[in-house]
């Protein structure tokens, strides 16, 4: 069964839920996340993990690694979450925490990739699939897929649209195994 990790908007937990893929719970550090709405929307267990609750990011990251056990699950897919997860986490889903990202990794990893991509001045971009480790977007790579920047009013429209597709799939290959 698989756990998601929120923080924002949700639009990869939709498309996750929309590919009928078998969610247990969806975990947020953030309150005002859209992606809780969703998810209770779509009558999945939802809780928030405030850092600010807890002694410190590790016991918080076990306490949430103990709620999406209880419920079954075994692989835990980042889907816009923004906070780094811990070893205390990470230890409890050896080889089975995944995330996206939009970027071609290891080209520009943390919160601003697009920004600092199109900074940069690339032609080509794209969405990365990759295993989460405790660094900021460091584990190995799964999928990648190239988007070209131009145009560029529509490059974060067709990044979504790549993640959207990609990272269902590259899911439903890690559930069958
Ligand atoms: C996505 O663009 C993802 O690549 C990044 O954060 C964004 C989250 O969007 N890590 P959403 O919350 O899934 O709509």
């Amino acid at each position: 069964m698989i756990g998601v990790l929120v923080s924002g908007e949700g639009s990869n937990l939709q498309a996750l839920i929309d590919a009928g893929l078998p969610i247990a719970a969806v975990a947020s550090n953030r309150r005002a996340a859209n992606a809780l709405a969703r998810a209770e929307r779509t009558g999945l267990p939802a809780r928030v993990f405030e850092l600010e609750q807890y002694a410190d990011r590790a016991a918080r990251d076990r306490e949430m690694a103990d709620w999406l056990q209880l419920r079954g699950v075994d692989l835990v897919v980042l889907a816009g979450y923004m906070h780094l997860l811990t070893p205390a986490f990470l230890e409890r889903f050896p080889e089975r925490v995944v995330n996206v990202h939009p970027s071609l990794l290891p080209e520009f990893p943390g919160a601003h990739a697009i920004d600092e991509a199109l900074a940069a001045g690339v032609e080509t971009t794209g969405v990365t699939v990759h295993y989460v480790d405790d660094g900021l977007d460091t584990g190995d790579v799964i999928r990648q897929e190239t988007v070209a920047v131009e145009p560029r009013e529509s490059l974060v429209e067709r990044m979504h649209a790549v993640e959207h597709r990609i990272l269902p799939q590259v899911v439903a290959e890690l559930c069958a195994r």
